[in-house]
Order: C-alpha cells, then structure tokens, then sequence
C-alpha cells in the first residue's frame, strides 16, 4: 500500500541525523517542515518535503495506486512511543485509590496486601482469553490517543504459572494488535504472599525457575526488577539481573521510585537499556548516568496519581542527560495510557519544553524500547508509524491543550487505521 499525505501544515519530528537518542540540550532541537508531504510505501517511510518540491511523477505515477490524503493544514507527528507500561492486568483497584484518597500510602497499601498483590490475585483468577481481551481494549484505547509502539511488562503473575500467562498474553498481543510491541519480565515485582518473609527464596524462584523458563520459550525481551525501599534490594536485584542477562535479557528496571534506593547505580553497572521512576535522583545519580547507554525514563503520571515527589528532569536534562517519558499505565500507579497527558505533564510538572518533552515521547522513548533505529521520528526507512492531528494552530498546542485527544488520524505499519 502507498499512502501520499500532502498539504500538511507542518511535518513535526523530521530526522537526518539519525540519532539513536537525544542528549542534554539536543532535547531542545526538534525539526519540522511547514508546508510538507509525506509517502509511505510498504509499511515504511519512504520519502518527505515540503509541498513544492513534490514531483508529479510521484503524484501521477500510473504503475501505484496511491492512497491520497490531503492533511488539509493538519500536523503530522511520528507515534508516541510509550516505553513502560503493565497494560496486561485483570480488573481494576479503585477501591486502594479511594483508601488512597482517605489518605494511606502506596507502601501503606501494599504492606496490607493490597497493591501488586491485590491484581496478583485478580489475575489468577482471570482466563487467558479474558486478559488478552481486555489488554485489547486498552491497546485500542492508546492508538486513538496516538501510541505507535508500547512496551508491556508481566509482574502480576508472581508464580511460575502465572508469570507465564502473562506473558503469552503479551505474545498473543504482539501477534493481533498493529501496535509494535516488546516484552518485558517482571516476576520481581513484589513478594508473593506465599513467601512473606521469605524474600531471598523467591529471589531464588526467580532465578533458577523463572529465568530459564521464560528464556526457554523467548517470551521476554527484556529484565525488570522493582528495586526500592520495601520491594527488593541492590544485592538482589544484582543477581536476579545477572541471571537475566545471561539468558539474553537486558535490563529494563524500576529505580528510586519511593526512595534512593541504589537502583539507578545498580541498573548502569548492568547496561540497562534504561531506569525508570527516578523521582529519588541527586547529584551522585545524575553523574552515574552521564556516560552511560541507559536512558532515563520518567513516569510522571504516577507521580500526579500517588501524589509523589516529581522526578528533577530539568536538572537532569541540564546536566547533559537525555530523559523518555511514558505512561506506567497500570492499575494501581497510573491507570492511564494516556501519552498525550504524560506530554503536557512533561511541560507542566517538570518544566521541559514543548521541543523536549515531544523528543522525550517518541525518539528517546523509543530508544528506551530498544527501538529507536526504526520508531520515533520522520526518517526515509523508519516504519509508517504517524498520526495526523485536528486542526491545531502550532506544535505546541498538543502539551497545551491538556485532557483532550487532539489525534484524527492514525497510521501504523503504513496502514490507516479505523478508529471506532
Ligand atoms: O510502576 N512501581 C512499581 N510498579 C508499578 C505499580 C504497579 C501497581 O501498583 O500495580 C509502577 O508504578
Ligand atoms: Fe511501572
């Protein structure tokens, strides 16, 4: 299939440089091209410019057939990339979020077995059609809002038999849903109630039964520990890590959420493609980052729903540090999806600007995933992973313009997509 899309008011994310990531103050550049077009042949990126260097050739050419699309002055963006999600869970737990109202802490919640626990159980109960369906609903929910590609992790399974469930969900999903998706496990997400006060030999579990086993059906793509005050701890999360690398996972991991917690230190000793959370950072963290290939990723919609501290990204970004931003969605943090508002809360709560905190939900967060070669900005070869916007009157009007969908259109794999 190709697809033209002409007439467009201004093509936002345009990349020659190729840039696996961007850094510090290149958070600030972000390119575009008024007046532009845009074609897309066999599911990829396939050539862009402004209107008037359009050749007819292109437009008339007798041997495509062309799907044409006249943007009519709309914008044109790559898809949000949303690099930490837990998207696959059964039910939900606004019942903790009104004790949260009533003033308990997320720690508070969890130590009653609520939380992680709390959907640990939902889940056991709940059939392997019912999450893919339901996982579904919510997958269909982020592509109208714009998400092009979603990162999904277990950790609501916490036994052997049900991590495993979630996570051929996820692979059932990888198979169904146009959304590009990778694969993350999470069996150390929290202490199962079957081995409270047994913390070392789950981690034990973990390694010796989970690892192998996920690894032996290639179900993950990557590692995740929840390292924080009350969860694990550094020295755990070290070997649960190492077991994980040695079967072909890197590290993805949840850092300094609830407290410094060492996790940012251990994750950049490991490689991992990136540290999330990170509401606890200082100095000592930020200068562990500088240099490393690990991205920072902040979530600041959990921040906004537990009433957290928020993440210092500006003094982060102007030490030199490249930052993503994802959603979280998950049920008990971050029951949204939403990369639209994670991108007004980028601008609103951590003072990044329009330019950086769009970087920051597309390119950087794609690289997050692993995938910014192909993801996460307007390059020839890169998937057709776009949306076109509403009538918008400048770029900035999407972090502005808070808690409504400004998406009209969405194209992913080079395929328009019905939006029902
Ligand atoms: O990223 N921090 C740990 N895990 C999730 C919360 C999961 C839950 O409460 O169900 C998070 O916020
Ligand atoms: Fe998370």
């Amino acid at each position: 299939m190709t697809i033209l899309i002409t007439n467009i008011k201004e093509l936002v994310g345009v990349d020659y440089e190729r840039k696996a990531r961007l850094c510090g103050s290149e958070m600030e550049t972000l390119k575009t091209i008024e007046n532009a077009f845009l074609l897309i042949e066999n599911g990829l990126i396939s050539l862009f410019g402004q209107m008037k260097e359009l050749n007819n050739s292109v437009v008339n050419d007798p041997v495509r057939e062309i799907t044409k699309i006249d943007a009519g002055g709309r914008m044109v963006f790559p898809s949000f990339c949303d690099s930490h999600t837990h998207l696959v869970y059964a039910g939900s737990r606004e019942i903790e979020y009104i004790d949260k109202i009533r003033g308990l802490s997320y720690e508070e919640i969890a130590k009653r077995g609520g939380g992680i626990l709390n959907s640990a159980r939902k889940l056991h109960d709940t059939s392997f059609e019912s999450l893919v369906e339901q996982a579904t609903e919510r997958l269909n929910e982020i592509i109208k809002l714009g998400t092009g590609a979603v990162e999904i992790k277990s950790g609501y399974g916490l036994n052997t038999e049900d991590e495993l469930k979630m996570l051929r969900v996820i692979k059932k999903l990888k198979e169904t849903s146009p959304l590009t998706i990778v694969s993350t496990f999470l069996g150390a997400h929290a202490v199962p109630a079957e081995y409270k006060g047994r913390q070392s030999e789950y981690v034990d579990h973990i390694i010796n039964e989970m690892i192998p086993l996920v690894a032996a059906e290639e179900l993950a793509d990557y590692i995740d520990v929840f390292c924080d005050k009350g969860f694990f701890t550094v020295e755990e999360t070290e070997r649960i890590l190492m077991a994980g690398i040695k079967h072909g996972m890197r590290p993805k991991i949840h850092a300094n959420e609830l407290d410094y917690s060492g996790g940012i230190q251990v994750g950049v000793k490991y490689n991992a493609l990136s540290v999330d959370h990170l509401e606890y950072t200082g100095e000592e963290e930020i200068k562990c980052l500088l240099g490393s290939e690990t991205m920072p990723t902040l979530l600041p919609g959990a921040s906004f729903f537990l009433g957290l501290i928020y993440a210092p990204a500006r003094r982060m970004i102007d030490a030199g540090l490249p930052v993503a931003l994802a959603s979280d969605f998950n049920p008990g943090s971050s029951p949204s999806g939403n990369m639209q508002l994670v991108l007004s809360m980028g601008c609103i709560k951590y003072k990044m600007t329009p330019e950086e905190a769009i970087n920051a939900v597309t390119l950087n967060s794609a690289y997050a995933m692993g995938l910014s070669e192909d993801l996460g900005s307007i390059a020839v070869g890169k998937k057709a992973n776009v949306f076109i916007t509403k009538p918008v009157p400048t770029y900035s009007f999407l972090p502005y313009a808070y808690g409504s969908n400004k998406v009209a259109t969405v194209i992913l794999n080079g395929e328009i997509q019905k939006l029902s």
